[in-house]
């Protein structure tokens, strides 16, 4: 009896090893977020690129933005160049004027929204944190917490009139366990734990959940001194339990799965997509 169980446990762990493999680079072609309409911040490179992609592969709508003119037009173009339905707007996110313009270019090309994905970061400071520089300790906080606080206050009207809605904060496991060199930036990570956990409650009031994701290490541009060095990268895989960093695509599954009714129940919650690193406070 046991060993029919152990044999039928081995055939369906050869079968199921190339699924685990193809996950990596999983996408979608669905039509559950049909009729939605979405921002995504910092959606020309990295994660905000594969989440942009993902919900338009779901079925919604999006508006890219970044800080360029260049890369927004680029991806743009990339994006329904594969039949996606996207417009694009020059936003940085720490500008209260961009900030409207994105919103107003959302509402004037899709009729609403529905969605919002704050992803947009900074970080201008390697050291420690006890030497950080007024300026680079402003520029992170209004970039990171600040901003991504006020897009939840400027969008908020917005999704209340199409009755309720989604927000995800892209935070970081930074948040948990502050990485060296980048001790500013992880507390402000920290702090969009704390900005998601006090706004649910008052945000559930108009049928809107607010839940982040905490990503690991994806390979992006932003990770790329840690990814592409063969020592610090050694040295940071020994903390991976997965023994790989992640990819921007895994980053955006777990995206589409927050701002769907996939996760009708949740709200106020951190999802960590990190390949098992720790991550409680
Ligand atoms: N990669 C990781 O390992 C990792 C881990 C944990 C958390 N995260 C978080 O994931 C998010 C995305 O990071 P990433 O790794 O995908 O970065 P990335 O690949 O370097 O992409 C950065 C994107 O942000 C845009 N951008 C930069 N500053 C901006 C601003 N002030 N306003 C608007 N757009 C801006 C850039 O375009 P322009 O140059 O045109 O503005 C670009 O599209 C960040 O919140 C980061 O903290 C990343």
């Amino acid at each position: 009896m046991l060993r029919h169980f152990f044999k039928a446990l081995a055939s369906t762990a050869e079968t199921a090893a190339p699924l685990i493999q193809t996950r990596f680079t999983a996408s979608s072609s669905g039509s559950k977020l049909a009729g939605k309409v979405a921002i995504v911040t910092a959606s020309t490179d990295g994660i905000g690129l594969a989440i942009a992609k993902r919900l338009c592969q779901d079925g919604a709508k999006v508006m890219i933005s970044s800080r360029k003119q260049k890369n927004v037009d680029t991806v743009v173009q990339q994006l329904r160049g594969e039949n996606l339905e996207v417009a694009g707007v020059v936003c940085h996110v720490a500008k209260k004027a961009d900030r409207a313009k994105l919103i107003d270019e959302t509402v004037k090309q899709f009729g609403g929204i529905d969605i919002l994905v704050s992803n947009a970061a900074a970080n201008p400071y390697y050291g420690a944190l006890l030497n950080t520089p007024e300026e680079a300790w402003d520029k992170i906080f209004d970039t990171n917490v600040k901003a991504t606080f006020m897009l939840c206050q400027e969008v908020v009207p917005h999704l209340e009139k199409r009755g309720g809605g989604n927000i995800v904060l892209v935070g970081s496991t930074a948040a948990y366990s502050p990485a060296g060199l980048i001790g500013a930036y992880s507390i402000s990570k920290t702090a969009l734990l704390g900005l998601t956990k006090a706004l649910a409650p008052e945000l559930a009031n108009s049928n809107i959940r607010i839940n982040c994701l905490a990503p690991g290490i994806i390979r992006t541009k932003f990770s790329q001194a840690l990814t592409e060095n063969d020592m610090a990268s050694d040295v940071a895989l020994q903390q991976i339990p997965m023994h790989r960093f992640g990819t921007t695509e895994e980053c955006a599954g777990a995206t589409s799965f927050l701002v769907s009714d996939d996760s009708s129940y949740m709200t106020g919650e951190t999802i960590v997509v990190s390949g098992g690193m720790a991550s409680r406070l």
